[in-house]
């Protein structure tokens, strides 16, 4: 048989100490960060430039600035060091903005629901240093501008920023990732890249929560909000980390966030403790009467949301699958439970929950019969059995499963419209949402794989230029629902729609000039304008969200197809799909073990090298073959007894093998 492999792509993964294609991690290398280039002046410098280094020297004089491009999103607190100054009575500004359209030399862009934030000031008395207080940091700029306001002159020397993401990594060890992912589109490797380097972003100390001093004051009523101060000094978790919403703003806890979060973490970081302080800082709030969760951690206010609600016990469930740490899930059970019934105390007469509360991820008309709640709930319910399953509490067990089906039952039979071939947002309207017709595939609520293909197939009818639209949002870009929409068309085993639904909407949010080309955004416009159904205030708009990650886990999970079915992988699937793809390769750790599947396809044929922790079990769930063909799967290591599969028939279907155990195993599959 001909080889399938270059001896280079062989060689990458033989060394087990560096991680392979850390050429395209976006993470510094040091804290110490210097901008890239001058995005543009006005008035009087001399020697911009020289500040894309330390020390440097640009002089500023009378009314001037210089706009500084770091050429990636990126955090921290500033720094400005003073060579000399004409008199002691200087001002020197510094203004913030993650987007090129906010660059401004009178204010950064916006944190509250209205106007600009206010610019930095420095009183600049002689030559030295001046660093920002800590509750000045800015969580999330690309550009910087430095801003002189008087006559008179400023030389500087170093603009610099300590960049603060990642708190509890050491200095240089930020690019350490524990899982990598590339393929033969160039594209698609910036994309899990840069999903990676957004969750790192919206990882932060947790002292340096934001205050919120402004949230139900300044609001989208209030028309002449200018200068509005920030302060990221509230205290969001406990611990040294927390994984948040985004970068600057909300840096808050947010449990639906962290649905696509957390799996992209674990394909690129594996930064568990961070996870675990954001979880337990949303069951630190519980209402222990209620079983209630909060709609967001503190300081934001107490509210109800039906679905963040269950995305907090979808977390606890999400740890232990991706750890296999039992004793975490263990520590948490009875308020899980406690949380459980809550919700399951609105289920009325008809089978499914009724929702009472607006509050979701800000789509509109969220009530009543919802399908997305109902969905969520349903694979609450089911990821829950298993949890109770494997800590042996199989009291609840029955009664879970009585009431699964019955959601299930009744949401077909409510809210399936079956000439559409979607469901509907609840039994009053004809809507038929992105968020719960994808929940219904990633749930399971569907019942049959007709239905699956059918919701893929119209989802993907409605994508625009920009990428997959939201209509219980007003028609927005929702980069969140959008991951699960991914997830949609991979369980409709549509590769390449998934493949497509990437490089239009990610491809778009990472190439597009008003974009960092490293993080992701919270959301935008069907038309591709940069404003978000939601917010009134575009400069708003949080251009590192973790939510919109989703990608990085897909493209780990679907494409590669490493797929953990249980307790951190102790049983797992290799299924890869590459859909168009002719290569791909991944890897990442859990606290089991090193998992990892390489395939390439040639000839018609492919050859897929993968390996799982010794102890663990699985399933190999080879791609379809477009010939007859033979497969053969061999342990590399030489520990168990090849196994040979005759495939007689082309397009028989993928080829499954069954209790496979964990170890270095080659698959190969030529055509006869
Ligand atoms: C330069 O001035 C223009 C016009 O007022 C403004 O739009 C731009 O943001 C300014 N840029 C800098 C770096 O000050
Ligand atoms: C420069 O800005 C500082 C800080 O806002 C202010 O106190 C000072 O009066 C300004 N100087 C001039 C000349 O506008
Ligand atoms: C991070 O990775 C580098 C390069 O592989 C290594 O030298 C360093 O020891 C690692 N640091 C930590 C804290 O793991
Ligand atoms: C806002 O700040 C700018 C300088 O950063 C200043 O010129 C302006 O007067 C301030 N506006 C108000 C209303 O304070
Ligand atoms: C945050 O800092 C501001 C300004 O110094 C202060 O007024 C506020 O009390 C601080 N908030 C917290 C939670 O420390
Ligand atoms: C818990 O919920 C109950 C019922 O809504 C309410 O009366 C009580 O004040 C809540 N407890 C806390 C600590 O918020
Ligand atoms: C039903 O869905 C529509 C469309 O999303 C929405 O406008 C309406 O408010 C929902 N009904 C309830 C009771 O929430
Ligand atoms: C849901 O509950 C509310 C409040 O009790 C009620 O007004 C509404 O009719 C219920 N909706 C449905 C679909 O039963
Ligand atoms: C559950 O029961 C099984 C079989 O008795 C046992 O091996 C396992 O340790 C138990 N698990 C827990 C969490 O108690
Ligand atoms: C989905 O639900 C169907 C029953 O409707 C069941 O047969 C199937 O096993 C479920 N699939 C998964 C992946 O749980
Ligand atoms: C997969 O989705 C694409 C749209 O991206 C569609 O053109 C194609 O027909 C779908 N394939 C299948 C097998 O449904
Ligand atoms: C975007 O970032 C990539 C590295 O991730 C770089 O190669 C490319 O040049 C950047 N594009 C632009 C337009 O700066």
């Amino acid at each position: 048989m001909k080889s399938l492999l270059s001896a280079s792509v062989l060689s990458l993964i033989s060394s087990a100490s560096a991680i392979p294609y850390a050429e395209y991690i976006l993470a510094p290398d040091s804290r110490a960060l210097h901008p890239a280039s001058v995005h543009s002046s006005n008035g009087s410098v001399s020697n911009a430039e020289s500040l894309t280094s330390s020390p440097g020297s640009a002089v500023f004089e009378d009314d001037a600035a210089t706009a500084y491009d770091f050429g990636k999103n990126i955090a921290g607190v500033v720094s400005l060091t003073v060579g000399s100054v004409s008199d002691s009575d200087q001002y020197i500004g510094v203004t913030f903005s993650e987007s090129s359209l906010w660059v401004s030399n009178k204010s950064s862009d916006a944190t509250a629901d209205a106007g600009k934030d206010e610019t930095l000031w420095f009183q600049v008395t002689a030559p030295g240093r001046y660093t920002a207080p800590r509750e000045k940091e800015r969580g999330g700029f690309r550009y910087m501008t430095v801003v002189h306001n008087s006559t008179g002159k400023v030389e500087i020397t170093s603009a610099e920023v300590y960049f603060t993401p990642m708190p509890h990594w050491e200095d240089d060890a930020l690019r350490n990732y524990t899982g990598y992912f590339h393929c033969d589109d160039e594209l698609l490797n910036r994309v899990w890249y840069a999903g990676a380097y957004t969750n790192q972003m919206c990882t932060i100390d947790p002292h340096h929560g934001n205050a919120l001093v402004h949230l139900g004051t300044i609001n989208s009523s209030v028309s002449d909000a200018t200068n509005v101060t920030w302060y990221y000094n509230y205290t969001i978790t406990n611990g040294s980390s927390a994984l948040t919403d985004g970068a600057k703003r909300d840096r808050l806890v947010w449990a639906g966030d962290m649905a696509i979060a957390v799996p992209g973490v674990v394909a690129s970081t594996n930064d568990v403790v961070s996870i675990e302080n954001s979880l337990n800082s949303l069951f630190a709030v519980q209402n222990r009467t209620t079983g209630q969760l909060p709609y967001a951690g503190r300081p934001f206010f107490s509210v109800l949301s039906f679905t963040y609600h269950l995305y907090t016990l979808i977390g606890v469930t999400d740890h232990y699958l991706y750890t296999g740490n039992l004793d975490y899930a263990s520590s948490l059970w009875s308020e899980w439970k406690l949380a459980l019934n809550f919700s399951l105390s609105f289920i009325d007469d008809s089978g499914l929950m009724n929702v009472t509360s607006p509050s979701d991820w800000l789509r509109f008309g969220m009530g009543g019969h919802n399908i997305e709640a109902n969905s969520i709930l349903y694979y609450t319910i089911n990821q829950g059995i298993s949890l109770a399953e494997a800590l042996n509490d199989t009291e609840p067990v029955a009664f879970w499963q009585s009431t699964a089906e019955k959601i299930k039952s009744a949401a077909n039979e409510r809210l399936w419209n079956s000439n559409a071939g979607m469901y509907i947002d609840n039994e009053t309207t004809t809507l038929m949402p992105q968020d719960g017709n994808s929940w219904a595939v990633v749930s399971n609520l569907t019942l049959n794989s007709s239905q699956i293909k059918s919701i893929s197939s119209n989802l993907a009818d409605r994508w625009t230029p920009y990428g997959a639209p939201a209509p219980e949002a007003a028609d927005a870009i929702s980069p969140f629902i959008s991951g699960f929409e991914l997830q949609t068309h991979f369980l409709a085993e549509n590769t390449t729609a998934a493949l497509g639904l990437m490089r239009l909407q990610w491809g778009f949010m990472l190439n597009d000039p008003r974009m960092t080309n490293s993080t992701f955004i919270e959301g935008y416009s069907t038309t591709g304008e940069l404003h978000y159904a939601p917010y009134l205030n575009d400069a708003r708009i949080s251009h590192a969200h973790g939510w919109a990650t989703g990608p990085t886990s897909s493209l780990t999970f679907y494409v590669a197809g490493i797929q953990l079915l249980g307790a951190g992988g102790k049983t797992w699937r290799i299924a890869p799909s590459l859909g168009d793809l002719t290569f791909a390769d991944a890897g990442f750790s859990t606290g089991v073990g090193f998992f990892s599947a390489k395939t390439q396809v040639a000839n018609g044929g492919f050859q897929i090298d993968f390996e799982t922790p010794e102890g663990t079990s699985g399933e190999v769930r080879m791609p379809k073959a477009s010939c007859a063909g033979r497969a053969l799967l061999k342990a590399s290591s030489g520990k168990y007894a090849a196994l040979e599969i005759e495939v007689t028939h082309a397009n028989t279907g993928p080829i499954s093998v069954a209790d496979v155990p964990g170890g270095k195993w080659e698959v190969t599959f030529s055509c006869t």
